[in-house]
């Protein structure tokens, strides 16, 4: 057994990791970076952190706008599917990557395994929405976190082939977690624990439009913790054109991106987290860190059902409202995503059926 798996944009690089382990105990994992994210701080790190495989092939084909990029990637891949032979095709999650993936391997008729499928925002703007609802039509298999990923699949009459597995970033945090600890990354940053916000922002909805940038920067500043922001480079592009200066707010502190060990660390220990990251929602939950969203709708649902997490759009006095005073008590909260199992089920699905 063969297969293909496409990756480029850094949670593909998570979620990959344990996916990867699993998946080597039984068949031939090829690995196809398509160099999405390209800088060390958005790639290499995540390898080496986690040790992932290097990947067999990068494809390199770095920033471009949407079309430009996914177009490269499928004129890449195609090739290397034709190469390589899979059986077949394995993508995560809902960028340009995936798509590319998902599109290459699919007019080959070589089967693919979407894994995080089903999720939906309902908002066709965002660029993601078209790549997982593309990626999910034309799946063989689709493995969804959650019941309502296997719901939201079904409405679109896709029923065949779908496994609710629950989701492989909780099973990347529950492998990393204790070792972030024993490493001791948080010394580093000189925080007090339970004593900052962090913040992370990229969704292009909010990076592309100077009012809403300028809105969330205004909220962030009126926030009485300090304000610990790994910064994006689309976001810090955004700010350098619409001449945002972060170093005027004295309680923000900006920082390079992190890697995983040191993000996860940073959310545990964050006074509340506020961020418009999908990967992010859900992490602050599986770490009981209070969670303030920059989105109108998520695709997390059910964080926002339970109470862990807030929606505020992009909404400066939600923003300072709630990044002041948003308490959730952890206790009795259900357990959403699974079982921290999700890589192991899956292989094992693979295993009997392919
Ligand atoms: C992409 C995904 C998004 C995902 C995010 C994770 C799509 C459409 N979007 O968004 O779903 O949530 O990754 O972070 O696939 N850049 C660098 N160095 C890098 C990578 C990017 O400087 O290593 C800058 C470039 O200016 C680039 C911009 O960031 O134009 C955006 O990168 P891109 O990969 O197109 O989209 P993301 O916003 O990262
Ligand atoms: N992340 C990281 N370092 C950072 C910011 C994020 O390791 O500086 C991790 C984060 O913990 C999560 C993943 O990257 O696992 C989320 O990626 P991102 O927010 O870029 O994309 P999304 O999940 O929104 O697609």
């Amino acid at each position: 057994m063969k297969i293909l798996t496409i990756v480029g944009a850094r949670p593909q690089f998570i979620k990959l990791a344990p996916v990867s382990k699993e998946i080597r105990k039984f068949a031939t994992e090829i690995i196809v970076h398509t160099g999405q994210h390209y800088d060390e701080n958005m790639s290499r790190v995540f390898f080496e952190e986690l040790i992932i495989p290097k990947p067999d092939y990068n494809l390199g084909i770095g920033s471009k706008s949407h079309g430009a990029q996914t177009g490269e990637m499928l004129i890449e891949i195609e090739k290397l599917i034709l190469k390589e032979k899979p059986d077949s095709v394995l993508v995560y999650g809902d960028t340009n990557s995936t798509l590319a993936g998902a599109l290459a391997a699919s007019k080959l008729h070589i089967p693919v395994i979407h894994i995080e499928a089903g999720l939906r925002s309902y908002n066709k703007r965002m660029p993601e929405e078209i790549n997982r609802i593309l990626t999910d039509h034309v799946s063989t298999l689709l493995f969804t976190p959650s019941e309502v990923g296997m719901k939201n699949l079904k409405n679109e009459g896709i029923t065949k082939g779908v496994y609710n597995v629950g989701d492989v970033m909780y099973d990347a945090v529950i492998q990393n977690i204790k070792i972030a600890e024993k490493l001791n990354k948080f010394a580093q940053f000189g925080l007090q624990e339970k004593d900052y916000c962090l913040v992370t922002v990229h969704r292009a909805e909010n990076t592309d439009e100077r009012n809403r940038l300028e809105q969330i920067v205004e909220g962030l500043s009126q926030i009485k913790y300090s304000i610990v922001w790994p910064l994006h480079p689309r976001t810090r592009k955004f700010l350098k054109q619409y001449a945002i200066d972060l170093s005027k707010f004295p309680n923000i502190k900006v920082i390079e991106p992190i890697g995983y060990l040191e993000m996860l660390i940073l959310m545990k220990n964050a006074k509340r987290i506020i961020t418009d990251s999908g990967g992010v929602q859900k992490e602050a939950y599986f770490l009981k860190t209070p969670c303030i969203t920059l989105r109108d709708e998520t695709e997390w649902v059910e964080t926002v059902e339970i109470g862990v997490n807030k929606l505020v759009g992009y909404d400066s006095e939600l923003i300072n409202k709630y990044g002041n005073q948003f308490i959730v008590d952890f206790i009795d909260k259900p357990l959403l995503y699974g079982d921290g199992r999700a890589s192991e089920k899956i292989v094992k699905i693979l295993k009997s059926i392919m």
